[in-house]
């Protein structure tokens, strides 16, 4: 077991990741005994795995179950209104701990549940994707979709606790662990060369790689954000760096309306994107452009890029909200485990980047 200090003053918590580690429920959150806590799930994950959250919290006090529906499309408005009425019909107070317990739809929705309450109040992040492991459980974002714009309504309010039982993943859908395990690929890259080697040489997909590997794998990530969240809490400047690959690929998942790529695979595209970006302005050597090309191949496969018109990608990235003063900042690796932030990506690199990831065999499913 590892545990990982989030160190944000008064905000400051643990992220604990362990396999099995659910098991041990009430010892890891020993210090909410006596509260009174409301788990938020779906339905699968809830009839998967809701048992053993359900007992170990149970001995540390009392529980009022949330459940709402699967999926992206149900981290809105109208769902968390049900969350929210839920918490008021449950009789919650002030002391009351909310409990995400899901991927990162759960986790974005039952904290800002969690952020809005009375204020504010208590929540615990039960992350149970790998994504939601690496990457949304940790440094606070929480929020909702508008129709109009992915997580335009929400807030930064940091969880107390983060409890991450890899043993969940064996559940997860292959695609899913795969979508995780390119933000992974996104920390190495960007500050992290041993980890980077390590996700270059575990086996494709990560499928059947060691307890050890994985565990020491999300360690990592989390390590990294926790640092990145540490030196910038409301993204002024540094936490831009974890952007690494989305630039393209928030452009990509909007021009395919969010249906042919989740958010991993977009990003694991946007990663090779990134780095010929950077070859292209003499900015990384070629030689580490295609170690990244070929480790983030290696997770893969992804939809392919085929059939993309660029046009309206390069629309997407000019509205990207991180926009600033009509120019796009572009994270772009200088080195395996370097990154720099550059305004002068024009629409021509843009193009040739497309061009490339687009004849990139590899990746085609
Ligand atoms: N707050 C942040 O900093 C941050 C960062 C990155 C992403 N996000 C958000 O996270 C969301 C994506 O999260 P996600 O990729 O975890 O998707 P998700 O929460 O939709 O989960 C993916 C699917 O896996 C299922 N699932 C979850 N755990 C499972 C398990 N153990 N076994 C079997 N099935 C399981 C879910 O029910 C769902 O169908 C997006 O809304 C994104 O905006 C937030
Ligand atoms: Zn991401």
């Amino acid at each position: 077991m590892t545990a990982i200090g989030v160190d944000l003053g008064a905000r400051s918590y643990a992220v604990h990741i362990g396999h099995g580690l659910l098991g041990s429920l009430p010892e890891v959150l020993k210090g909410f005994r006596g509260r009174r806590f409301a788990v938020v799930s779906n339905r699968r994950v809830w009839s998967l795995h809701g048992r053993i959250v359900e007992r170990g919290l149970g001995k540390l006090g009392g529980l009022a179950r949330v459940l709402v529906p699967d999926g992206e499309r149900h981290k809105s408005r109208a769902t968390l209104a049900a969350v929210q009425d839920a918490f008021v019909a449950a009789g919650l107070g002030r002391d009351a701990v909310v409990v995400a317990f899901g991927g990162g739809v759960i986790g974005d929705l039952a904290g800002f549940a969690a952020a809005s309450y009375m204020r504010g109040i208590d929540f615990v992040q039960i992350p149970t994707t790998l994504l939601a492991m690496v990457d949304s459980s940790v440094g606070g974002k929480v929020g909702v979709n508008h129709p109009k714009a992915k997580n335009l309504l929400g807030a930064f309010h940091q969880p107390r606790a983060v409890v991450a039982d890899p043993a969940l993943l064996a559940t997860l859908p292959q695609r899913e662990l795969r979508s995780g395990a390119y933000e992974i690929l996104k920390c190495g890259i960007l500050g992290d060369r041993a980890l980077f080697r390590a996700m270059a040489e575990a086996p494709q997909g990560l499928v059947g790689w060691d307890r050890q590997g994985l565990e020491s794998a999300i360690a990592a990530a989390v390590g990294l954000k926790a640092d990145v969240v540490r030196k910038d809490e409301r993204e002024g400047g540094l936490r831009r760096v974890l952007n690494l690959g989305h630039t393209i690929g928030h452009a990509l998942e909007a021009v395919t309306h969010y249906r042919r790529f989740t958010h991993g695979e977009a990003v694991g595209w946007g990663l090779i994107g990134a780095a010929w970006i950077a070859g292209r302005k003499d900015l990384l050597r070629a030689s580490a452009v295609e170690a990244i090309a070929e480790a983030t191949d290696r997770i893969g496969p992804r939809p392919a890029m085929k059939g993309l018109a660029v046009e309206p990608i390069l629309a997407a990235i000019a509205h990207d909200k991180k926009a600033r003063r009509g120019r796009v900042p572009f994270i772009l690796p200088t080195a395996i485990g370097r990154v720099t932030v550059r305004d002068d990506v024009s629409p021509a690199d843009v193009r040739g980047a497309l061009a490339a990831m687009a004849a990139r065999p590899a990746a085609r499913r």
